[in-house]
């Protein structure tokens, strides 16, 4: 059992380099099974979930090397379309292969993905767009069988915005012989990073950045190098992480016109910020709470920066009003914070953060990748020592995380949690108290 180690109250000063995107480095890992040849995926961040795509693709017939960044994957070997439930409960990002499989072999047989625990995360607009290129389904609890031997020109409308959905049927429509438009598409960053990568090896796809993709299937791709766009979200916490602590970073390598709701809200704290196309300087000395945040799709303030952004609330002077619109239950980490002394009433999608001066170390377990980088970010402007458990979440999505943070003056370590203690999540009911915006009746 591996455990972070820190002791806070530092400022964190430095400069930070940001990876490559994983939630752009996993379709684009799948969408290599398209090409049947022999992909350069270059700025994958070397973090768990992609050695589970890797898992992934090898499992299929594939070959998939790494040396430090850069991901070779030769697909021209792929010679089988279904993926065990241990392969496909890693992570969330397995569900992209169900398009690239369909893409690839017109089947495809996987069971539900696993990844982070966000309340009910369902498949079905991925399912019932298939469909409507003519896929034949067959769905349960165990397994998904699809397949899609004779696609069809269609328009797809998503009730929702989905990023998985999008992705998955811009991979199946590459089956299609024909035209498929996929309206209210989602619009984030990471969606065009795919078509990119896409076009790089021949596709036709156009309305990238839009609602409106249209994709003109039925061709022969051929193999490609691409470069993994870098990752906001690694970027937004960081950012939190400067702003919690009163510290002054420096973000390189970056697309800061991908950060604009995020940075929006950090001004909005007292931070200060400056800006080129690829930079971001922080320097933070007082930080007030940001008024009201709202989650919304691209570009509307992202839902995995919500954690991070409240564990910097939780030390700014005034009331934030922290509104969850994306998922049911993202609010898993709330608990961890009140734990280190940070005064959080949440109740379903709404929680009302009232700044403390000061937050103290505490012994709290990761509950997913964001939550677990909140209460990471928590212990290092918290007085004392912290243990942060169940880092595996953590590490599913930070590259080099620990070292990035040392980089930067804090005092953070990795260790083995050698008394072998089974620290249990803090329960949800200890000193709870009303919702004063009245905005629901379960606390965590
Ligand atoms: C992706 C990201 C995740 C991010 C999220 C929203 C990856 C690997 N993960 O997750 O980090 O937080 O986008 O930006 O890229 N929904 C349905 N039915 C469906 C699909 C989605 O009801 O078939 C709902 C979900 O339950 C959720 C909402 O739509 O409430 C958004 O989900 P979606 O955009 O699909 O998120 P993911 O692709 O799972």
């Amino acid at each position: 059992m591996e455990e972070y180690h820190i002791c806070g109250g530092k400022p964190l000063y430095g400069t930070v380099k940001i990876h490559g995107a994983k939630n752009s480095a996993l379709p684009i890992l799948a969408a290599t099974l398209v090409t049947g040849g022999r992909c350069v995926i270059r700025n994958c961040p070397e973090i768990t979930d992609v050695d589970a795509a890797m898992d992934i693709l090898r499992h299929l017939g594939c070959e998939a090397t790494r040396i430090g960044q850069e991901v070779v994957v030769d697909t021209t070997k792929a010679n089988r379309w279904d993926i065990p439930t241990p392969l496909m409960q890693a992570m969330r990002g397995a569900v992209i292969f169900l398009g690239a499989l369909i893409a690839r072999f017109g089947a495809a047989e996987i069971t539900l993905p696993g990844g982070c625990p966000l309340g009910a995360r369902p498949i079905d607009f991925h399912l019932a767009g298939l469909g409507r290129m003519g896929a034949t389904i067959i769905a349960s609890d165990q397994q998904i069988l699809c397949n899609l031997q004779q696609p069809e020109e269609c328009t797809i409308a998503l009730p929702f915005p989905s990023v998985g959905a999008t992705e998955n049927l811009l991979l199946g429509a590459l089956r299609c012989r024909g035209r498929v438009v996929i309206c209210n598409a989602a619009k984030e960053p990471e969606i065009d990073d795919l078509i990119g990568f896409l076009r790089t090896c021949g596709a036709d796809i156009s309305g990238c950045g839009t609602s409106v993709l249209q994709i003109k299937g039925g061709k022969t791709l051929y193999p490609g190098s691409y470069t993994v766009m870098p990752d906001r979200m690694e970027a937004a916490s960081y950012l939190a992480a400067g702003a919690a602590t009163r510290g002054e970073l420096l973000l390189k390598d970056l697309r800061t016109d991908h950060l604009t709701a995020v940075t929006e809200v950090l001004c909005r704290m007292g931070c200060q910020v400056q800006q080129t196309e690829k930079e971001i300087y922080l320097k933070c000395r007082k930080l007030t709470a940001a008024g009201a945040i709202h989650t919304a799709p691209y570009d509307g303030f992202p839902t995995d920066a919500q954690a991070p952004l409240m564990a910097a609330a939780a030390v700014a002077k005034g009331v934030t009003v922290i509104e969850e619109t994306i998922f049911s239950d993202r609010f898993r980490h709330v608990p961890a914070l009140r734990r280190m002394g940070a005064k959080i009433y949440a109740a379903k999608r709404c929680a009302v953060v009232d700044g403390v001066t000061k937050l103290q170390g505490a012994r709290v377990n990761a509950t997913d990748l964001r939550g677990g980088a909140a209460m990471v970010i928590a212990g290092l402007c918290a007085e004392g020592e912290s243990q942060v458990g169940c880092i595996e979440h953590i590490e599913r999505g930070y590259s080099h995380f620990v070292e990035t943070l040392r980089s930067c003056g804090a005092q953070i370590e990795r260790r083995t949690d050698t008394d072998g203690t089974k620290r249990k999540t803090e329960k949800a009911a200890t000193a709870y108290l009303p919702c004063s915006s009245g905005c629901g009746t379960a606390p965590y």
